[in-house]
């Protein structure tokens, strides 16, 4: 939910962690922050913009070559310079930054007051770093032995970093259910909430686990110990992350890139688990556990936003072709309604980042009441993938637009070659339509880049009603959770309310909506029940609604009738959220940037929630 970094080493910290903390700033960007230690403890923190920082001239100048630094999506306590991290002990000695929320704040807060602390700001994270001061100062303990009492006592969520002036050698870190890493560079250390602020210097990154406490040092190997004091050995991972994959590459924002790389990304998630010339379909992650997942009762898809969306294609896929029952959760209900789950069930986590809370924690609930749980997630080494028992990878490579694009269709893949790779074990689906399918799946990447090369016809219905109010998304079938996620794009981006729905539901209730300033965006491209749909665009033209609608090559029918349309490859119905998904992910791109909206980082939202 925001972005963590740190440094100690022979270099001058400032521009190590400004440009960290610009790389993370698709994480959370409301105010951010940065800690100096050079003898005496600067911070430089101002609400906006990373780049806000460059302005403090005593903090670019700085010699200091250790120093900690956040961009804050705020919880607790507006979004301002007071706010904004890191944020200081009462004695001015320790310097602390924080991913999460300390859901026990308020009672450790009273306890602090009563001791005689007084707080500056309105958030959660400064009544932290009290509590860390009032124990080290009372028990008169190092700062890792602190940090570790002081954790025990804290309910909630965390990924911490902090600094003391009294042992300038030393950076602590800190997690439980947000992410921590550490980068091992030459004379040099970093710690940041993922890799990307230090895949620049060094690919050699430790992962942290929950509820461990990491010191790094100049003078010594990071050591790392249990919040009880154990010593823990750690495994140092060769991180493959390039610069030029988390850098825009000459598009005028990272969403854009995204978009345009779904040819490669989709091709990416199929590469090695589909052969349509052998006639096979393989998911590795599936395999040790193939028994179980083939004879499920039922699969329960838990996710969140796009991810939801996914997992209701899914439904649609695994219930048709491998005939298993699906159901599929947002996770934030799913969490907490004391849901039935058993050891026949197995219960799928769909997620980019790998990180976020609900879902995570969905997860964990799954596990303890003896579901299996797998994990489909983008973020290596991310939490999800961590604590599933088995899972798959989506290989969609860096996603920092906060808007999902290819990661959504690269999760269509691996469910759609998951459903095929059951559906041909369990015999649900025809040898000879079976053969049919995966022939087909392999053309997917190249009818992809025919949609991309539909940019300008899009970008040019899209001047056509940037200055709509509301917009209604209409499909059928497997297009309908593509309506949903067209709505989804257009309202988190360029903050136009709209709604997604099936198209036959529009008479019971949204039509009235429908007149001649309404937006309507019907995705027609289902041969089955396309008479249905095409009805649909009848009943919308004839309330003077406009109607922008998605066909496949060909169609010549609903062309007639709509005002505007974006004709797309012909495929299976299973196949079709691939392709209708990216014009509708252009519409909402080159509306939101008509209306001078920030794509890549939204008011309000961040890349990765990883708090309730
Ligand atoms: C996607 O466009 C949204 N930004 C958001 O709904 C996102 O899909 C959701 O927060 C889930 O994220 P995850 O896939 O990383 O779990
Ligand atoms: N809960 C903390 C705050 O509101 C941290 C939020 C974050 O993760 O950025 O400042």
């Amino acid at each position: 939910m925001c972005g963590i970094v740190g440094y100690i080493g022979e270099r001058k910290a400032f521009p190590i962690l400004l440009e960290g903390l610009k790389r993370l700033e698709y994480r959370g960007y409301d105010s951010s922050g940065i800690s100096l230690l050079n003898g005496e403890l600067k911070t430089f923190k101002k609400k906006g913009k990373v780049s806000e920082l460059e302005k403090f001239e005593e903090a670019v100048n700085s010699h200091a070559t250790i120093g900690i630094g956040h961009t804050r999506w705020a919880t607790h306590g507006k979004p301002d310079d007071i706010n904004a991290h890191p944020h200081h002990s009462g004695n001015n000695r320790l310097a602390l930054v924080h991913n999460g929320i300390i859901e026990n704040y308020g009672t450790l807060k009273e306890y602090l007051i009563s001791e005689g602390h007084e707080f500056r700001s309105e958030t959660d994270t400064e009544v932290l770093v009290h509590l860390i001061e009032q124990i080290q100062e009372s028990k008169n303990l190092d700062l890792e032995s602190a940090v570790r009492y002081a954790l025990q006592k804290v309910v909630g969520a965390f990924a911490i970093a902090v600094i003391d002036r009294e042992h300038p050698n030393i950076i602590v870190g800190a997690r439980k259910s947000s992410p921590l890493v550490v980068g091992i560079g030459d004379n040099e250390f970093f710690i940041a909430s993922d890799a990307t602020p230090i895949i620049k210097y060094t690919n050699q990154i430790i992962y942290l686990d929950d509820d461990e406490v990491v010191t790094i040092s100049r003078d010594d190997n990071p050591q790392i110990r249990s919040l009880d004091n154990k010593l823990v050995d750690y495994h140092i991972e060769q991180v493959d992350l390039k610069l030029e994959e988390i850098e825009k590459g000459g598009y005028d924002h990272f969403m854009l890139k995204e978009i345009y790389q779904q040819d490669e990304s989709i091709y990416e998630a199929m590469r090695g688990r589909i052969n349509a010339g052998e006639g096979w379909v393989k998911v590795g992650g599936m395999q040790d556990h193939y028994n179980r997942i083939e004879n499920a009762e039922r699969f329960i898809i838990v996710a969140c936003g796009t991810s939801w969306h996914a997992g209701l294609i899914a439904e649609y896929l695994f219930e048709e072709l491998a005939r298993i029952p699906v159901e599929v959760e947002y996770a934030s209900e799913f969490r907490y309604r004391n849901p039935i789950i058993g050891p026949k069930d197995v219960v799928i986590a769909l997620s980019q980042s790998g990180e976020t809370a609900d879902t995570l924690s969905a997860l964990e609930l799954a596990k303890e009441k003896g579901a299996l749980i797998y994990g489909i997630v983008n973020n290596v080494g991310s939490s999800i993938a961590r604590i599933t028992d088995c899972g798959s990878y989506i290989h969609a490579g860096p996603e920092i637009g906060v808007a999902s694009t290819k990661a959504f269709t690269s999760q269509l893949v691996v469910l759609t070659l998951m459903a095929l790779d059951l559906a041909h074990k369990r015999g649900t689906i025809s040898e000879r339509n079976f053969q049919a399918l995966i022939s087909e799946f392999e053309l997917i990447p190249q009818k992809v880049k025919k949609v991309l090369q539909q940019a300008a016809h899009i970008k040019s219905i899209a001047s056509e009603i940037k200055s709509a109010s509301n917009a209604l998304y209409l499909g059928r079938g497997y297009n309908f959770p593509i309506a949903l996620e067209g709505a989804l794009k257009l309202k988190e981006i360029s903050y136009i309310h709209a709604e997604g729905y099936p198209a036959a539901e529009m008479k019971h209730g949204p039509i009235a909506l429908i007149d001649m300033y309404m937006p309507v965006i019907v995705i027609a491209t289902n041969k089955n029940a396309y008479e249905k749909i095409f009805s649909n665009v009848q009943e919308v033209k004839a309330r003077k609604g406009i109607v922008i609608a998605i066909v496949s090559e060909g169609d010549t029918e609903i062309k007639k009738i709509a005002d505007f349309t974006i004709e797309i490859p012909n495929t299976d119905d299973v196949f079709s959220p691939l392709l209708s998904a990216i014009p509708l992910q252009l519409l909402a791109y080159y509306i939101a940037v008509m209306r001078g909206c920030n794509v890549d980082q939204p008011r309000n939202l961040a890349k990765s929630v990883t708090v309730e």
